[in-house]
């Protein structure tokens, strides 16, 4: 399988895609997107994968943490993205407390993302002790990917936003989750914020593709926050993250100069305005002259 250039017409990407992508060497990349105009420019420019990421919660919604976002919100934006997305595999992250409670909610919560959202794949946070209810969400015919190391789910029982895997007990409990979550045939498997030569061995040992995020370059695929890419994010960024451009410099030279034009007269210009029909504005000067000779 070769790269598809850019600008070239796609075909769907599935979850059979991704395998074929791992098998073939050939990087899977993922962005999140939260809206309908997110979704149409990140999949328009060829990105395999779309995340509604429950980092909605701080990029879009303004929240703290990840902990906030509820179902609803989570479903209200997966609809808008699946409205934007053509070609690439959707993904639709499940919030805190949508999966953790029981497995009965959690299989009707992720039913709720396919049939009403337009998901083709859920993701769920955690390891080993995710693997029966992984079986049973993909018993209901929905993929599921997988996504360990630093979940932010998890933030509080981390003690905050730390790397994982760093011990040798670390990697073994790491290694393990790869493993249990592979044999319970997630579609691909997330890893956040582990040493890259932990991500470089899960990868190696799991059939599942594995899509990195501050997991380091031998990981099958990369993921990245659409805002953080693109400086939309306020405060300090993580060692991972690269920018690709400055969405928060554009924004605000635009709404800048809109400003000053309506403030200083030059907007909106005559071009800019709309105009009477000549024969309604020839009417209404003969009405407006009558008016001004009676006045005199
Ligand atoms: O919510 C999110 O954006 C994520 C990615 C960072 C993997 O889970």
């Amino acid at each position: 399988m070769s790269l598809t250039p850019i600008g070239e017409p796609r075909h769907k990407i599935t979850t059979a895609t991704l395998r074929d992508q791992k098998l073939h060497h050939e990087p899977i990349t993922c962005l999140t997107a939260y809206d309908y105009a997110a979704a149409r420019l990140v999949d328009e420019a060829g990105i395999d994968m779309v995340l509604v990421g429950d980092s909605l919660a701080q990029a879009m919604l303004g929240y703290e943490n990840t902990l906030s976002v509820t179902m609803d919100e989570m479903l209200h934006h997966v609809k808008a993205v699946r409205r934007g997305v053509k070609n690439a595999l959707l993904v639709a992250d499940m919030p805190y407390g949508s999966y953790q409670l029981d497995s009965k909610t959690a299989v009707s919560n992720a039913a709720r993302f396919v049939k009403e959202g337009g998901a083709e794949v859920v993701k769920i946070e955690g390891g080993e002790k995710r693997a029966d209810l992984i079986r049973q969400i993909i018993d209901a015919e929905i993929p599921v990917a997988g996504h360990i190391g630093l979940t932010p789910q998890s933030v509080n029982v981390m003690g905050g936003y730390k790397v994982q895997g760093r011990s040798l007990g670390g990697i073994e409990q790491l290694m393990r989750d790869a493993v249990a979550l592979d044999r319970a045939g997630v579609a691909c498997l997330y890893l956040e914020g582990i040493p890259r030569e932990v991500a470089a061995m899960i990868t190696a040992e799991v059939s599942a593709p594995t899509i990195g995020i501050g997991a380091g370059p031998e990981c099958d695929g990369q993921v990245l926050v659409f805002h953080d890419i693109l400086n939309l994010t306020f405060g300090p960024p993580a060692k991972f993250l690269r920018r690709y451009g400055d969405a928060a410099a554009l924004i605000t030279n635009a709404v800048q100069a809109f400003r000053a034009d309506v403030r200083s007269h030059q907007y909106p210009s005559d071009e800019e305005s709309y105009h009477l029909p000549k024969e309604t504005k020839a009417g209404l000067d003969t009405v407006l002259a009558r008016k001004r000779t009676m006045q005199r």
